[in-house]
């Protein structure tokens, strides 16, 4: 059972269910204390490659259909999932922003090199105000990465106050000057990105004693209460995690970044997103599981130093990180996206449920055109990915009360010693009352027969069920072809005496709910 806590998929069976195509899962409909924050299903657009400039703004002279030089149909797309929250302007990029570049009349913005990504001119055409309004658009929360790395505690306070103070003060006045009366609402702020790394080669003691002094002149005006979040932890850097938790002061701490990036190889050669073999399919997801170890270590570390939860973990980077498409600029990150991405994502999802206590934020890495994004635009072409269509079926999931669920099932990998657990599942109960139960079966080619009693839950029907699969794990879309992977409705479920019953096809999603 522990283990089934810990691994967070299910109890291995060997003994009693035959072949290794049954699953037996149990959900407990009127158990619950968690929240699945919404905010796990945020997403990240950094200024790198096509990400901002042609995935998302156009510029109002374009003619591809825009609203204020933001994309319609990549609105259009985010709007459908509901997204809560959207971190800018980077990742590395964040630390050699200087966002009064990006503030006045566009033709007067001054021209910077993007040394990170590409070596491209940064014309900074898309700045605070095109930020914040594509946010408005999107109805999202935005969450701005300050500029610890080559900024100042003046910069990021001036910045704050240029776009959330109401009052009289040179910045507020400087922000009317430029087309904005009234001052935004913004929470979410960081401190910096991957300070250990890009973000300054800091160590966390540094990083603490720097972090201290940009929060305390990081001020809240007005309603606007800030959500500050201190540069975390590189993967497994723990003693980052404790030093950061030692050092800085409970209430100048609301958030702890940590990043974690799947690779199918190593940092050296990731691997190819599609055209893998069966090996690197098992060793994605193999890598993919190992968030849930490092919540269940960094959480442990934090438990010790802040036991009442008042600090909360934010993964604001995750997600497959493959070798760039053959052709394209190596530091544009532009990669395909199949369904064994989905599948990591539902995986990924279901960790992160099972960290509900813990982990509030999450922010996939990223949303257009880099890593594993959710939207891939060419021109004025646009298509959805598979990774889209679990955000879509998953979006049920936000701010629900997480169900116990409990799953016995057999398991698949590439060895022996390298086994996972076929199926993995996440169960909640939203406001209404509806539950929603989600399974993913990772194995390539076998169905699983699911029988799954869904405790206290009186009457109850099924009234809606999608599917996520495709011909092989490798499937992916294009833009000739855009539907090849694509959300279905899901027939095989019957729902009788409180148990739930269906086939899970082989590699594939399936989100169930039951009112
Ligand atoms: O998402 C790409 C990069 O990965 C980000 O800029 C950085 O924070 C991370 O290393």
């Amino acid at each position: 059972m522990k283990k089934s806590i810990i691994l967070g998929i299910c109890t291995l069976m060997t003994l009693s269910l035959s072949a290794q195509e049954k699953a037996e899962v149990v959900v407990n409909a009127d158990l619950g204390t968690h929240t699945i924050s919404r905010h796990i299903y945020g997403h990240f657009s950094e200024h790198l490659g096509r990400s901002i400039y042609g995935g998302i703004w156009v510029g109002e002279e374009s003619s591809i259909p825009n609203t204020n030089g933001v994309r319609n149909d990549v609105v259009a797309a985010l709007k459908q999932l509901k997204i809560p929250n959207l971190r800018w302007p980077g990742g590395c990029f964040a630390d050699e922003y200087h966002w009064r570049d990006g503030i006045g009349p566009r033709e007067q913005r001054p021209k910077m090199v993007n040394t990170h990504w590409g070596g491209v001119v940064e014309d900074n055409s898309f700045g605070t105000h095109e930020f914040l309004n594509l946010c408005e658009l999107l109805e999202t929360e935005p969450y701005i990465c300050g500029n610890m790395g080559s900024g100042t505690v003046e910069e990021m306070s001036k910045w704050v106050e240029y776009i959330t103070f109401d009052g009289e003060s040179p910045m507020a006045n400087l922000r009317r000057e430029n087309g904005r009366e009234k001052p935004w609402a913004v929470k979410f702020w960081g401190v910096g990105n991957e300070n250990w790394g890009c973000g300054g080669n800091m160590s966390p003691e540094g990083y603490a004693e720097n972090y201290r002094r940009y929060a305390t002149y990081c001020r809240n005006y007005g309603d606007n209460r800030l959500y500050k979040i201190a540069g975390g932890p590189n993967v497994d850097d723990y003693r980052w995690t404790e030093t950061l938790m030692k050092n800085i002061p409970r209430g100048q701490m609301n958030g702890l970044s940590l990043h974690y990036y799947t690779y199918a190889g190593s940092w050296t050669n990731k691997g190819n997103a599609t055209g893998f073999p069966m090996d690197e399919y098992y060793s994605t997801l193999e890598n993919a599981l190992r968030m849930d170890e490092l919540l269940t270590r960094h959480s442990a570390i934090m438990d010790q130093y802040d036991p009442q939860k008042r600090v909360e973990l934010v993964v604001d980077e995750w997600g497959a990180w493959y070798n760039v498409e053959p052709g394209t600029n190596p530091g544009f990150l532009y990669q395909q996206n199949t369904l064994r991405d989905a599948i990591l994502a539902g995986l990924t999802f279901n960790i992160f449920h099972r960290h509900a206590d813990r982990v509030k934020i999450a922010n996939i890495a990223q949303m257009v055109n880099v890593l594993q994004a959710i939207i891939l635009t060419e021109g004025d072409k646009m298509m959805l990915t598979p990774t889209y269509h679990v955000f879509d079926m998953y979006k049920v999931h936000q701010d629900a009360t997480l169900l116990p669920a409990d799953v016995k099932c057999g398991t698949v990998g590439r060895s022996e010693r390298k086994r996972m657990p076929m199926v993995s599942v996440t169960a909640s109960k939203d406001n209404e009352g509806a539950v929603h139960i989600s399974f993913v079966n990772i194995d390539p080619t076998k169905d699983i027969e699911i029988t799954c009693p869904v405790r206290g839950l009186s009457g109850g029907k099924i009234t809606d069920s999608q599917l996520l699969t495709a011909k092989d794990v490798g499937s992916f879309n294009t833009f000739d072809k855009p539907e090849e992977v694509t959300l279905t409705s899901f027939k095989g479920a019957s729902f009788k005496n409180g148990e739930l019953r269906f086939k899970l096809p082989a590699k594939s999603l399936v989100t169930i709910e039951l009112k």
